[in-house]
């Protein structure tokens, strides 16, 4: 059994166009292929926003932080007057959110990304394969002789978590509540739950705001080794004449960039180690043939994040009206960028619905974008992915996917994802 990626675009009709469309968002490929033929840049009047969908326009408008701003707010969809007012009520409740990175535009967003950039050197990424291996092996330790699994519980969420966790030197009992946080902090991106459910989650980035901050104050009290203590000590240039010397970041400044860390660095690298065993179960031949030649691992993560694109897109707002494509772009529109669709656009990608580690341009998909917002943590997805892919290679003899598994996604058209992953599989010594 195999899940379903694509199928005729004939039937689809974009004049309804829904992305929030539970068929849609189970199987988006065919809505999307029709968009590149048809209309690449496809406004959504209902939703008031246009979807890009082609790479070389997705490529345009990334490479233009000027016309196009990444300083959308928060990533989630327009709300009513009175629901946002329930959500300004509790979000006073504690520090406010503000832009720093991925919701800020040059000359703010370089400042913090330089000072960021700091801990996430290709050295201090390195550095961290030991503690990815060792988590890597106690979880397959922990399952390996079981005979089946479901991957994203028993793997895909809690590799990314703990790696994270130890980044941000989070102790292992506050491992859940650090898995809650972070998703509460991703509930209103690109879904449609209810205003009540948002109000709570907004309460769970409260509580994740509350446990940072009173860790930042400890290590103003005794600082330590870690990304805390840096982001203490790291001072900023805000480039204002009136200040002459640079300032450190204050507190508001540290949970943002925290908080981006945590969500950033969590749900994405769980649906892109979840969708590499997907794959591999729909490929055995890949399977085999990676198995026998581990030098093929990196290409096999770099297709898995082109095919698997788990930030299937990202919101800019128009600073003036343009002309993208042939359509008119009102200043103040928002436009969301489709990244998933770019990586599958046939004009860049031979047969690009195929697993095919072996493609010339493995490495031309914007799974990660590209440019100013650049992913910060591409490189520690990446090693995470090959050292979980070459400890399988060495500790999986086979492995199946079961006929239990119905490969649902999680409802979001920002975030794409398998809820579970029921896998049979058989270790090494005992396929050997
Ligand atoms: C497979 C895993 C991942 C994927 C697919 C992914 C995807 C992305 C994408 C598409 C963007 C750019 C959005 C834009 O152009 O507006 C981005 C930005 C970012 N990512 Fe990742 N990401 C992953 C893992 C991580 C990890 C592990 C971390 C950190 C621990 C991280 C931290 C960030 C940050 C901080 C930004 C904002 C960068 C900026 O605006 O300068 N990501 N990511």
């Amino acid at each position: 059994m195999s899940a379903p990626t694509s199928s005729t675009t004939a039937e689809v009709d974009l004049s309804t166009f829904n992305p929030f469309d539970p068929t849609t968002l189970q199987c988006p490929y065919p809505h999307y292929q029709k968009m590149r033929e048809d209309q690449p840049v496809l406004e959504v009047k209902a939703l008031g926003m246009f979807l890009v969908t082609n790479h070389a326009l997705v490529s345009e408008i990334i490479k233009d932080t000027v016309t196009y701003s990444s300083a959308f707010g928060n990533t989630s969809m327009p709300i009513p007057a009175e629901d946002r007012a329930k959500l300004v009520e509790v979000i006073a409740e504690a520090y406010p959110r503000v832009p720093t990175m991925l919701t800020a535009d040059p000359p703010n967003h370089t400042r913090y990304r330089r000072l960021v950039s700091k801990a996430f050197t290709p050295r201090a990424i390195a550095e961290l394969e030991p503690v990815i291996r060792s988590i890597t092996t106690r979880l397959i330790d922990s399952w390996i002789d079981s005979g089946g699994i479901e991957f994203v519980t028993e793997f895909g969420v809690p590799l990314p978590v703990e790696v994270i966790a130890k980044a941000l030197n989070v102790p292992d009992d506050r491992l859940v509540d650090f898995k809650r946080w972070s998703d509460d902090s991703i509930a209103g991106i690109g879904t449609s739950i209810s205003i009540d459910q948002r109000v709570e989650a907004e309460r769970g980035v409260n509580e994740f705001q509350r446990y940072f901050a009173a860790e930042l104050d400890k290590r103003r009290e005794h600082p330590q080794e870690d990304l805390l203590t840096n982001l203490l000590n790291a001072r900023i240039d805000d480039d204002d004449p009136e200040v002459s010397d640079k300032r450190a970041l204050d507190t508001p400044e540290m949970l943002s960039i925290l908080q981006q860390l945590l969500v950033a660095g969590n749900e994405t690298t769980t649906k892109m180690l979840t969708e590499m065993m997907r794959l591999l179960a729909d490929n055995p031949a890949e399977w085999e043939k990676v198995k026998a030649d581990p030098s093929r691992i990196p290409a096999i993560v770099e297709e898995t994040l082109r095919l698997s694109t788990p930030t299937q897109g990202m919101f800019r707002i128009a600073t003036r009206d343009v002309e993208l494509g042939g359509v008119l772009i009102p200043k103040g529109a928002r436009v969301v960028i489709v990244f998933m669709s770019a990586n599958r656009d046939e004009a860049v990608f031979d047969e690009p619905d195929a697993f095919n580690p072996d493609r010339a341009n493995i490495t031309d998909h914007l799974a990660f974008s590209k440019g100013t917002h650049f992913c910060l943590g591409a490189n520690l997805s990446r090693l995470e992915g090959r050292v979980a892919l070459e400890e399988f290679c060495k500790r999986l003899g086979s492995f199946t996917l079961t006929d239990s598994n119905d490969f649902a996604y999680h409802p979001s058209f920002m975030l794409r994802g398998l809820v579970k992953l029921d896998l049979d599989i058989v270790s090494s010594t005992v396929a050997a």
